[in-house]
């Protein structure tokens, strides 16, 4: 999808400023092999991601639902200054060949946006990696270690570190999202 940069710079600039973009294009990271989407459905608990967002919710968690053989339902929440908060978006494989590429729009407005499956054993964890160019002459990424249930162990986000990291992912800022209290009425 190719949309003119007058477009699509007004929403870049807020991910921008919450992010130091870096120079060059995106980075090529190696995806998950034979990726399965039936799999990967459910619900999956956000433990860290980047970048670090200025109002920073927590309890966030998607569900992920399947609405035909190659498009998905997500329903993201987070609880934000007290409040549930709900967003919904649709993804799609982009390229059958690829199958762990989705792409994933929140709005109709908005194109969809990159969202790659690097690795996942679909019942533990997830590494998912976005990136976004503007014109080839710098970069906006994303990166999200999603995980089962509200923990996972230190030497399994370790390991998804190192992973980000020998795909030249820089995720040095990773912030941890808090997964406490959650269960509690708000
Ligand atoms: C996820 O969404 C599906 C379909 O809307 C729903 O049936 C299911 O209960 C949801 N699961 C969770 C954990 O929210």
């Amino acid at each position: 999808m190719k949309l003119s940069f007058a477009l699509v710079l007004p929403l870049l600039l807020p991910l921008i400023r919450a992010q130091v973009p870096h120079w060059g294009p995106c980075p090529e990271p190696s995806v998950q092999a034979a990726f399965d989407l039936k799999q990967f459905m459910g619900r999956w608990y956000e433990i860290a991601k980047l970048p670090a967002q200025f109002e920073k919710g927590r309890c966030i968690e998607s569900n992920f639902t399947l609405t035909t053989e190659n498009s998905i339902r997500v329903v993201s929440s987070e609880i934000l200054q007290g409040e549930l908060r709900k967003i919904e978006g649709i993804g799609v494989t982009e390229d059958l060949k690829n199958p762990a590429k989705l792409g994933i729009s929140y709005s109709y407005v908005l194109p969809y946006s990159p969202y790659w499956i690097l690795a996942t054993d679909y019942v533990n964890s997830a590494l998912v990696y976005s990136c976004t160019e503007v014109l080839r002459l710098f970069h906006v990424d994303f990166a999200w270690i999603l995980s089962r249930t509200r923990t996972l162990p230190d030497a399994t986000i370790e390991d998804a570190k190192q992973i980000f990291t020998k795909n030249n992912i820089e995720v040095i800022r990773m912030v941890h999202t808090k997964q406490q209290g959650c269960d509690k009425t708000l």
